[in-house]
């Protein structure tokens, strides 16, 4: 459930006309609905009420500094992946013991930030990076809680670029030689075991690879219990799917049913890193049709929106949805909706059954909440655009659109050149 929801002919974010919106602020632009950020918050803790646990916002689907304070005013803290994010909690004021820390390339710089901002644990993902956190750990006179993130060679059955829990995968230490790397980690002096981690993918949109990860674990996580190891969190990941566009991922109820019963009497802390299913379907992208093109082979409906502002299409082919804000025309058209930018890979979407659009109409790709604004870029020079948080009848500016000097912002033109 999300809170864009049509008016008559107009399409709302809560209660504001996403033309008026357009009219305020230009397009092309991101816009979140607070409703429904906090909705997905509190559907999630509640589905894990009975058993402990954290959750652990994965701070990369959607890392603006209003998202974030909204996630942590209702008790979330977060997974983080480099110093950047550390300084993004940091301005929300998550408090630390509540911050995973995962990834595989962590900088010396990075680890001694988050050792110094006393976080809850890093998810280790190689045996160099265990004697690296010890020895910073060591300079600073301080223990770092650790995990290791376990691969435990479960297929995800999801798109291959964020599929992260197989054999192949750069991420974490493979399940059979994980035992060994915990009892090196247990001798090295400034490093205190706490954990196992494993996240198996992105976007899944079944239970059973969650469930086969888990059972995979839990072995590990029992011998490890019985050589004496104190593990008190077992950290499994995100990874929950959400509909983009006929999908049916398990409903957060469904998956902590499964979760609950695969753990069982494991007696430790549950955390979570969801970060998609949180903010993907309340966020959409709202774009104007600049030119409708009637080609011999295909029609093009151009929008000022492009593949710099939401990678997703044009990186992995994937599905977004594209809706008109007006709904008023009902004559349909076969398009490729597509943005200015001088590569073909530019589209938002191919071949789409889509409404007639006209030059100058305002639409919505939906679900672009979680992995859309993070992932943009200057290509091409083009300012990034701002990002709007709705909440009830207010409209809040939360990223100003870059301007022509963000974009040489840094740039200098040396002297003789
Ligand atoms: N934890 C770790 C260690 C991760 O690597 C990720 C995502 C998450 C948690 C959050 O996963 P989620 O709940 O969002 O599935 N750019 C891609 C997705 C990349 C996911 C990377 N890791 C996309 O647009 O589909």
């Amino acid at each position: 459930m999300n809170h864009f929801e049509y008016q008559g002919n107009d399409l709302y974010c809560e209660d504001v006309a996403v033309k008026d919106i357009a009219a305020q602020v230009g397009t092309p632009f991101y816009l979140y609905s607070h409703a429904t950020l906090s909705r997905h918050m509190q559907a999630f803790t509640s589905a894990f009420a009975s058993v402990p646990h954290i959750v652990c916002y994965s701070i990369k689907a959607n890392s603006n500094l209003a998202v974030l304070k909204t996630f942590v005013t209702l008790g979330s803290g977060f997974d983080m992946v480099s110093g950047g994010e550390l300084f993004r909690a940091q301005q929300v004021g998550c408090d630390p013991q509540k911050i995973v820390y995962s990834g595989v390339g962590k900088t010396e710089p990075e680890i001694e930030a988050a050792l110094n901002a006393n976080i809850l644990m890093f998810n280790v993902e190689s045996p160099q990076e265990l004697e690296t956190i010890d020895r910073v750990a060591g300079r600073l006179g301080k223990k770092a809680g650790i995990a290791i993130r376990v691969n435990p060679d479960v297929d995800p059955q999801t798109h291959p670029y964020i599929s992260t829990g197989m054999k192949q995968a750069k991420f974490g230490i493979n399940i059979s030689q994980a035992l060994e790397d915990y009892r090196r980690a247990a001798a090295m002096p400034n490093l205190e075991v706490i954990g196992v981690d494993c996240h198996i993918g992105s976007q899944l949109t079944k239970l059973s690879p969650f469930v086969d990860a888990i059972k995979k674990i839990r072995e590990l996580v029992e011998t490890l219990k019985q050589e004496g190891f104190a593990i008190k969190y077992l950290d499994l990941g995100g990874g929950l799917g959400i509909t983009y566009e006929d999908e049916e991922p398990p409903t957060p109820t469904d998956y902590a049913e499964a979760i609950i019963e695969a753990t069982k009497g494991l007696d430790v802390t549950l955390i979570f890193e969801p970060g998609r299913m949180m903010v993907g379907n309340a966020g959409i992208l709202a774009a104007k049709v600049l030119y409708v093109k009637e080609g011999e082979a295909k029609n093009f409906v151009i929008v000022d929106a492009a593949m710099n502002d939401l990678a997703r299409p044009a990186l992995y082919g994937s599905y977004q949805g594209i809706e008109p804000v007006d709904r008023s025309t009902k004559e349909r058209m076969v398009a490729d909706v597509v943005g200015p930018i001088c590569e073909s890979g530019d589209f938002l979407a191919q071949d789409r059954e889509i409404p007639a659009f006209k030059q100058g109409d305002l639409i919505a790709v939906s679900s672009a909440g979680a992995y859309g604004f993070t992932m943009a870029s200057n290509y091409n020079s083009r300012p990034r655009t701002p990002e709007v948080m709705v909440k009830g009848d207010q409209v809040l500016v939360i990223r100003q659109r870059e301007t022509y000097d963000d974009l040489i912002k840094g740039e200098s033109i040396p002297e003789g050149i």
